[in-house]
């Protein structure tokens, strides 16, 4: 199959490119409805307090306003807590973050909604705030939530550490702390929702369209059979449309219940960036041992990230920090205590790698620093202690199959070139970085790890298709597509794929965590064997021969010496009144895997990659140039080539953002990055040429192999710029985003401050 596959590895252009590019895709805010309403919620000026009273009165009789609503006024729960059950939909008793929602307005024109919504008038007790991860881990006195200061743990215990570091010849330990991130996908956050004869049609720029059902059920007294999410073309998500959607639909879909008119809801970047997630801060307490010919013995770990006002989406990135904290190594003993803290703080959620990129810094710079206390190579510790088949993982998983992590090490090496010029005044510096990703939700969320995909065979031939994950720019659905047109042996062209649509599909979870590919493309072979199975014992006989002999190729399906077109078969199976249409299913395997002890199959399949980065640091200004990139992926199998390759261009540049140019500032509860002059983005002359380097190094359960590739890409970059940072100035990064005026205090401190003057 490998050799005559015209669709796996291909670069075939997708579906929505042409669009996009012309500018015809209509995105929500491009959508407006006859007898469109458009709404404004009304936010928390103070980042914590109580509230006295609400007063709705001058807000409703401003002419042009249709429905204000808030706590009192939903007719089901006034919840929205995704994992954890400790938010409201509209803010009750208490605020807890600068810019929660208190209220919403829906009105004839943008202008009168958001007149209209600071009509509404509010008396709040201001109460004493808990801003950063310091005051919450030392203030119980002023808990954002009764509960406690914790939102949740997550914790790895495999053997005993006290014993490793026994066995160690060196034990070194470190701090390290990485900073907030704001998605900023180009699309803000948006929603439309329509009501109908007895439910309600909800659209969006959204992720999970199946989170976002459950929450307006929820809050509209609905059945979910009444509620019908179809996502909109969405312009990027990374995480941040994962569940924030959720709220926006649902107070929105209250309005649109209430009014009988559809209500679009679409943020400005100012209001999206004051109330929805960020990537989670954390600071992490590290101790790692090993001998002196570098063998690890013991690394022991304590993770505390801030969770701003709400658990949300915590628990996932708490869990998924835990499992990988260690890294992609053999360490015979690993402990791992993970937690996030309430502040009052918009809440962090979701973001490309839950957790990931910020425990890859700081297993990544612990490897360096052991390796420069060893006197090794920062490559040959690597290599000395990456997992091979056979080993097991940080928390005791067995790994038998696709194992490439070595690989991803040696290839980015031996692509890795140091032909920059020197000079006195830019002090240049290589970094590695590897990592061990845990594909799909893992044990934790094993219960909704599970994927749809509908084949529909017309008449004619072709097929509508359906699956129940989402695109959001990733490219995903083409993929999909490749693999169906693998496994029946048709050309691209024969399929339609629709939009995700709840009424079509059933619930397959949230588009999270590099899972779309795997699931999606499992349960879409399902369905083509599904389909198959059902033209066989038909094609046989038109064929006269035994099923066993029939090839489903180029548009055909032949036997030894005869072939009929899969037209000519799809319209004789209409003819019999066949069953064509076929829905197939995929649910990751059972996962033996202890919760409390965290010990066990954590995910049922692992990406690795190794990043190496070139810097120049310029003595002068502090400020760091990123050379060079060499990305190491094992993906399994490369189903789209130049998607992938997206995919990792993509991941690289988000991770630069992440490590250098990414400050977001805060005072206090304030929000002080609101644009993308107070929050620079990486602009193009940041980054350099990224090397691509695709190994392929199949997994059984994988879809042709496949395994996640979509945060892969991100995870190691920030933790490689660090390295190779350090490696320039030979003072340790242990802090990210790297300011320029604390890279000055360390050339300082190395004796480089002369070479900026010569
Ligand atoms: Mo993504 S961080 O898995 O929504």
């Amino acid at each position: 199959m490998t050799e005559k596959s015209r669709n796996l590895g291909a670069s075939p252009i997708r579906e929505d490119a042409i669009a996009k590019l012309r500018g015809d895709t209509r995105f929500l805010g491009d959508l407006r409805p006859e007898g469109i309403l458009y709404a404004c919620q009304v936010n928390s000026p103070l980042s914590h307090a109580r509230i006295l009273s609400m007063d709705y009165r001058q807000a409703r009789e401003l002419e042009g306003v249709v429905c204000v609503l808030g706590a009192e006024d939903v007719p089901g729960e006034n919840r929205v807590g995704v994992i954890i059950d400790d938010q409201a939909l509209f803010a009750e008793e208490k605020v807890r973050f600068r810019g929660e929602c208190m209220a919403i307005v829906a009105a004839e024109s943008e202008e009168i909604a958001r007149k209209a919504a600071g009509l509404v008038r509010f008396q709040l007790e201001e109460l004493p705030g808990v801003f950063d991860l310091d005051s919450a881990m030392a203030s119980p006195e002023h808990p954002v939530h009764e509960s406690g200061p914790i939102a949740c743990h997550s914790r790895v215990r495999k053997g005993s550490v006290a014993r490793g570091f026994a066995d160690a010849d060196e034990v070194i330990e470190e701090v390290f702390e990485t900073g907030l991130q704001e998605h900023y996908y180009l699309e803000t956050l948006a929603c439309l929702v329509y009501p109908e004869e007895d439910g309600l049609l909800v659209t969006g720029s959204l992720q999970c369209p199946f989170y976002v059902q459950k929450a307006v059920a929820r809050s509209s007294a609905l059945p979910l059979e009444k509620v019908r999410v179809v996502q909109t073309p969405t312009g990027g998500a990374f995480g941040g449309k994962e569940d924030v959607p959720n709220e926006l639909c649902a107070r929105t879909a209250l309005l649109a219940q209430a009014t009988g008119r559809p209500v679009r809801l679409l943020l400005d970047r100012e209001e999206d960036i004051l109330t929805s997630s960020k990537r989670h801060p954390f600071r992490i307490h590290a101790r790692l041992g090993a001998t002196r010919d570098g063998q690890l013995t013991a690394f022991e770990i304590f993770q505390d990230a801030e969770s701003g006002a709400y658990a949300t989406l915590s628990p996932p990135v708490i869990y998924r920090a835990a499992m990988q904290g260690a890294g992609p190594y053999r360490i015979p003993h690993v402990h791992v205590e993970s937690r996030a803290w309430y502040t009052n703080q918009v809440p962090n959620g979701a973001f490309r790698g839950f957790g990931s990129p910020q425990v890859c810094f700081a297993h990544e710079r612990m490897m360096d620093l052991m390796a420069e206390k060893l006197g090794m190579s920062p490559v040959e510790l690597r290599r000395r202690n990456l997992l091979r088949k056979g080993d097991e993982t940080a928390t005791a998983h067995v790994l038998s199959e696709s194992v490439g992590a070595l690989e991803t090490l040696e290839q980015a090496a031996a692509a890795l070139q140091e032909n920059d010029p020197p000079s006195r005044r830019w002090l240049h510096g290589t970094g590695f970085a590897s990592m061990i990703y845990g594909n799909c939700l893992g044990k934790a969320g094993w219960h909704m790890d599970g994927a749809a995909a509908l084949l529909d065979l017309q008449e004619d031939g072709t097929l509508n298709c359906a699956t129940g994950l989402t695109e959001f720019g990733q490219g995903a659905r083409m993929v999909v597509l490749q693999m169906a047109a693998e496994a029946l042996g048709l050309p691209l062209e024969s399929f339609h794929l629709a939009p995700t649509d709840t009424a079509l599909v059933r619930d397959s979870g949230p588009t999270v965590a590099s899972r779309n590919v795997v699931m999606s493309g499992n349960a879409i072979l399902d369905a083509a064997a599904r389909l198959k199975e059902r033209l066989r014992p038909l094609a046989a006989e038109l064929l006269s021969c035994d099923e066993l002999e029939l090839r489903f190729e180029d548009g055909q399906v032949s036997s030894a010496s005869k072939s009929i077109s899969w037209e000519e078969l799809s319209r004789e199976g209409h003819r019999r009144g066949l069953e064509l249409s076929v829905e197939g299913w995929w649910h990751v395997p059972e996962l033996d895997f202890d919760l409390g002890e965290g010990k066990g199959e954590a995910y049922f399949a692992y990406s690795f990659a190794t990043h190496c980065c070139r810097v120049a640091v310029d003595t002068l200004s502090g400020q760091v140039k990123v050379l060079g990139v060499w990305a190491a992926h094992d993906l399994g199998r490369v189903i789209n080539r130049a998607g992938a390759e997206a995919q990792v261009e993509g991941g690289v540049a988000q991770g630069i953002g992440f490590a250098l140019t990414e400050h977001f500032h805060r005072n206090e509860g304030e929000i002080l990055s609101r644009n993308l002059s107070s929050y620079p983005l990486p602009l193009a002359v940041d980054i350099p040429d990224i090397q691509s380097l695709l190994i392929e190094d199949p997994h059984p359960e994988g879809p042709f192999g496949a395994k996640s590739l979509g945060e892969p890409t991100i995870i190691p970059t920030a933790a490689a710029i660090a390295n190779a940072i350090s490696d320039a100035i030979g003072e340790p990064v242990n802090k990210i985003p790297v300011r320029a005026e604390d890279l000055l205090e360390l050339l300082k401190k190395a004796g480089h401050e002369e070479n900026a003057l010569s």
